[in-house]
């Protein structure tokens, strides 16, 4: 049985099929232009991942999209996304455990666990977000905030059930709109999330663009006292939402408390959240923030096929025993 742990994200898309190892592409799908001729019933180009970026940079006229925009999910996209994942890890999955954000509607996990079971044609199970981070540390009992791109998703464990959970729709995209623009105040330009990222995690990176025939940069430290300011009112809005949903909880769920997703690596984030809730507990965080909730998503897939797979053996064993007990009953009538 082969389980392929998935995790599409607003910004990236993670996929592995050891547990180990994770692919990562940017989750961009690109449509170009629609073609006067279709000669292979094709009537639009498809561009997926890091091809996509570069079609989106270089190119007019192509339709970009992003398989979830304010927490909801774009099914076309998410498909494609999903069919590339398992292209670039050459595996054909008997099951596909991946996640969706806390508040997502019950007919939207419907639809998507229908869309991969016919399209994929695999089993499917679909996980709270930040499940897969807890199921990665091997916590059963526990709380994780998980801040990524689009949406910061917050759930509560205990013995492995859901008992509290909530989305905000407050990423690391708010936390950029708000740079951004400062950046276009101060210098005229505008900069792309992935510059941004470099920008604000290397030191002495410089972001730059030629107006008007003369070099325009903006480095770490122009952005660094005003990116300090937005990062922690940014960190106290997660932070005092995370608190409310933790009202009234037992000691004893909350003593694992983990901090997961690319917005745990900016920095001072994390610091500043680890501060917030020294009252509380002491904060901990995966190794890789990015990637913990595709290799949980594995793990999960994994115990649940080695549980069915025992429950059958179990039942097949059962049954076995008891055409036995008929057969011994039979010999001893005759
Ligand atoms: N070293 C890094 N490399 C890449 N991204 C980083 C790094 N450090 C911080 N980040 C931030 O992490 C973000 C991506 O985080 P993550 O992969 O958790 O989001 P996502 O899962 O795509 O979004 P969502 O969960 O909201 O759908 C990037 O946009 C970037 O701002
Ligand atoms: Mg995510």
């Amino acid at each position: 049985m082969i389980p392929v742990g998935l995790d599409i994200g607003t910004n990236y898309t993670k996929a592995t099929k050891d547990g180990k190892n994770v692919t990562i592409f940017p989750s961009i799908v690109a449509y170009g232009e629609e073609k006067d001729w279709s000669l292979k019933g094709e009537e639009k180009e498809v561009y997926v991942g890091e091809e996509a970026l570069a079609i989106i940079q270089s190119l007019e006229n192509v339709e970009a999209m992003r398989p979830l925009h304010e927490g909801r999910l774009m099914h076309q996209s998410y498909m494609e996304l999903a069919k590339h994942a398992l292209k670039v890890l050459d595996v054909k999955p008997d099951v596909v455990a991946t996640g969706l954000p806390v508040k997502s509607s019950k007919k939207e996990r419907e639809e998507l666990a229908k869309d991969i079971k016919e399209q994929l044609k695999t089993d499917v199970l679909i996980f709270p977000e930040p499940v897969g981070t807890l199921a990665y540390m091997g916590i059963d009992t526990g709380v994780c905030v998980d801040i990524g791109f689009g949406t910061t998703d917050i759930v509560v464990l205990g013995h492995m059930e859901y008992l509290r959970g909530d989305t905000m729709l407050v990423g690391v995209d708010w936390l950029y709109d708000n740079i951004e623009v400062i950046i276009r105040n101060k210098a005229g330009i505008s900069v792309t999330p992935e510059e941004l990222t470099k920008l604000l995690t290397t030191p002495d990176y410089e972001v730059g663009r030629i107006r008007g025939g003369k070099r325009i940069t903006i480095s770490h430290n122009d952005v660094k006292d005003e990116y300090e300011k937005l990062m922690k009112s940014w960190v106290e809005r997660i932070s005092s939402r995370t608190k409310l949903i933790l009202e009234g909880l037992s000691t004893a769920i909350v003593d694992k408390l983990v901090l997961t997703g690319g917005g745990s690596l900016l920095p001072g984030a994390y610091e500043e959240f680890s501060k917030s809730f020294e009252d509380v507990a002491e904060v901990i965080r995966p190794d890789d923030p990015i990637t913990s909730n595709a290799k949980g998503y594995y793990t999960l897939a994994k115990i649940l096929l080695e549980e069915k797979g025992e429950e059958a053996k179990a039942e097949e064993a059962a049954e076995e025993s008891k055409a036995e007990g008929k057969k011994k009953g039979k010999v001893k009538k005759e």
